[in-house]
């Protein structure tokens, strides 16, 4: 089997024996048998801890899930600094969740929820971190500032949360560099491993904003000259 890495903007081919592995067992294989320079991230190795997404033919997987096939090109995640081959800096793009307030304001009295009430944001909460969302989004190419799809969804997480009492801070978080500079594209959904959609979730922010009595900033100039983020009772 043919594996073909970008390393440094170059196409390398390795010939990998191992049949039936994923990539990142030949990642290894490459590593501890044909160039211990290869550098690539990992922890887990079983889809919990997010750190091996990389792409493979453009799309984005987790590494120690995905099965090779022969020819495949292996790439780093787009829309974060390339450390070296396939390791990627993550910092800008984790630095969002600060910016999209993705934490529990009310952490220290929080009432007790029902199994109904947390199966509301349950699969939101399942997020790993792994960046394929980020790195499928094409909002990047011409806002590298987009809050993205992961600390969105994050946002909605703790939005429909009935514990959450600074909702209105929350929303007002994401307006600006946030829920109306996503196109609603979907790249993001079918690359998530845990199953999310972000576009889904904010398209629930966008919903709520309207609620709380903000509108889309394109749409803006036609009512009369409203200033973004105003809210409008
Ligand atoms: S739906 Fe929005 S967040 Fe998701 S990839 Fe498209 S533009 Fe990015
Ligand atoms: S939403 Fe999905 S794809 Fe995005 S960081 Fe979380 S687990 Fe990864
Ligand atoms: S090594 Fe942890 S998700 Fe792949």
């Amino acid at each position: 089997m043919i594996l073909n890495i970008m390393r440094s903007g170059e196409q390398v081919s390795y010939k990998v024996s191992t049949k039936e592995a994923t990539l990142l067992q030949l990642l290894s294989e490459i590593k501890t048998t044909q160039d211990a320079t290869l550098s690539f991230a990992s922890g887990c190795r079983s889809s919990v801890c997010g750190s091996c997404a990389m792409r493979v033919n453009g799309k984005e997987v987790l590494a120690c899930a995905y099965k090779p096939q022969s020819g495949d090109l292996v790439e780093p995640l787009r829309n974060v600094p390339v450390i070296r081959d396939l390791v990627v800096d993550m910092e800008k793009a984790l630095s969002f969740n600060k910016v999209a307030q993705s934490w529990a304001v009310s952490a220290a009295k929080l009432p007790a929820i029902t199994p109904e009430d947390a199966s509301v944001n349950e699969v939101q909460s399942d997020c790993i971190l792994c960046g394929a969302c980020y790195s499928a989004c094409p909002v990047y190419a011409v806002n590298p500032e987009f809050i993205g799809p992961f600390a969105l969804t994050r946002n909605w997480r703790y939005v429909s949360d009935k514990r959450e009492e600074d909702v209105a801070g929350k929303i007002a978080a994401v307006q600006s560099n946030g829920i109306w500079d996503c196109t609603l594209c979907g790249e993001c959904v079918p690359v998530c491993p845990q199953g999310i959609a972000p576009k889904s979730d904010i398209d629930m922010l966008r919903n709520k904003s309207n609620v709380l009595g903000y509108m889309d900033p394109k749409y803006a100039d036609f009512g009369g000259g409203l200033d973004f983020g105003a809210p409008v009772f």
